[in-house]
């Protein structure tokens, strides 16, 4: 699931242990505190700030928010959550290929209409591990009409080193019509507290409120994230990112070494272009004690882990996988 390897820091265990205390009491569903401290963060108002439980149930909140037009634009294959956020707020997707393993910028582009509610992007995406460069965003904002929010998932933004890799911040600040979508499951290790955000331009913070009633994160979550934010902490954690991102690379060596194509990644997992070896991949690595997650006939996504469950692997692969 894409989760990190590390446990939490100490600091923040102790911030939801003591939050048991208080379990009677709901949490503030303005969440000010966070979004105080992901304003201060970001450097933009408060207002432009929303929170909810993940970054997926975000998303469904923001999708459902920006109606009635029908239809969402989304890569394909991208995250497997945006079939089931666009079907559950009774829109429709309008699922683009890719281009390998990348968006198909341009064919994008040409899916907008005037039915067109929203577009997602997932930079990187899951699961390929693909970035989108800064000049090829921009080139396909210029072709998006004004009124039509272009939703940026930057779900694994902290893992990114290739510096054409645009932060989606700049794109908010340069683009009235450009949604960032962030979450503290995967880098910051919060997977099971469920808190994820999202930086919106002012046209859609009312839209966003009228909905947003049930989508506040729990009080725990809501702590353990201001937690996180703090500069006290924030060196150690980017530590974490940059010896995940070295893994990352040294698993991609490993395993091409041994003999398999994988997918250049920007991102905390790889991506094994199997086809239909996908599912029988995934199978053998189960039996191995290795859990991996196969896309039926596309191929197979693999979390990098510690150096233990990466050399694991990669044992499995040379010894029991023919390449
Ligand atoms: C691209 C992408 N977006 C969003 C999410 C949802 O993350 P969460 O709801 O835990 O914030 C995921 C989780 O795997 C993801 O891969």
């Amino acid at each position: 699931m894409n989760e990190t390897p590390y446990p939490p820091l100490p600091s923040i265990r102790r911030i939801v242990e003591d939050g048991a205390a208080a379990l009677q009491r709901y949490p503030d569903r303005t969440a000010a505190a966070l979004r105080g401290a992901l304003a201060a963060r970001l450097g933009v108002g408060p207002e432009s700030i929303l929170v909810g439980p993940g970054s997926a149930g975000l998303c469904q909140h923001l999708v459902q928010a920006l109606g009635p037009r029908p239809e969402v634009v989304h890569p394909a294959l991208s995250f497997e959550g945006y079939p089931l956020i666009i079907g559950n707020v009774g829109a429709r997707g309008v699922p683009v290929p890719m281009d390998g393993y990348r968006h198909d910028l341009p064919a994008m582009a040409a899916a907008v209409t005037d039915q067109t509610r929203c577009v997602l992007l997932c930079n990187p995406n899951n699961p390929t591990g693909a970035v989108l460069h800064r000049d090829e965003i921009e080139a396909f904002l210029a072709r998006i009409p004004a009124d039509v929010p272009v939703i940026i998932d930057e779900a694994y933004r902290e893992f990114v080193t290739d510096p054409q890799v645009p932060d989606g911040m700049d794109l908010f600040r340069a683009h009235d019509n450009v949604c960032v979508l962030r979450t503290f499951s995967k880098a910051y290790g919060l997977a099971a507290l469920r808190v994820g955000y999202a930086v919106v331009p002012p046209r859609v913070t009312p839209l966003a409120g009228m909905v947003g009633a049930v989508f506040f994160p729990n009080s725990l979550a809501q702590a353990a994230a201001v937690a996180s934010l703090d500069e006290a902490v924030t060196p150690e954690l980017t530590r974490r990112c940059a010896d995940l991102a070295a893994s990352r690379a040294r698993l991609i060596d490993g395993l091409r070494a041994i003999g398999l194509t994988v997918a250049p990644s920007e991102a905390n997992f790889v991506w094994l272009p199997l086809g239909e070896r996908a599912v029988p991949f995934a199978e053998q690595a189960r039996d191995a004690g290795i859990l991996v997650m196969a896309l039926p006939g596309a191929g197979v996504r693999i979390t990098v882990g510690t150096d233990e469950a990466n050399a694991r692997l990669c044992a499995f692969v040379q010894s029991t996988w023919p390449t």
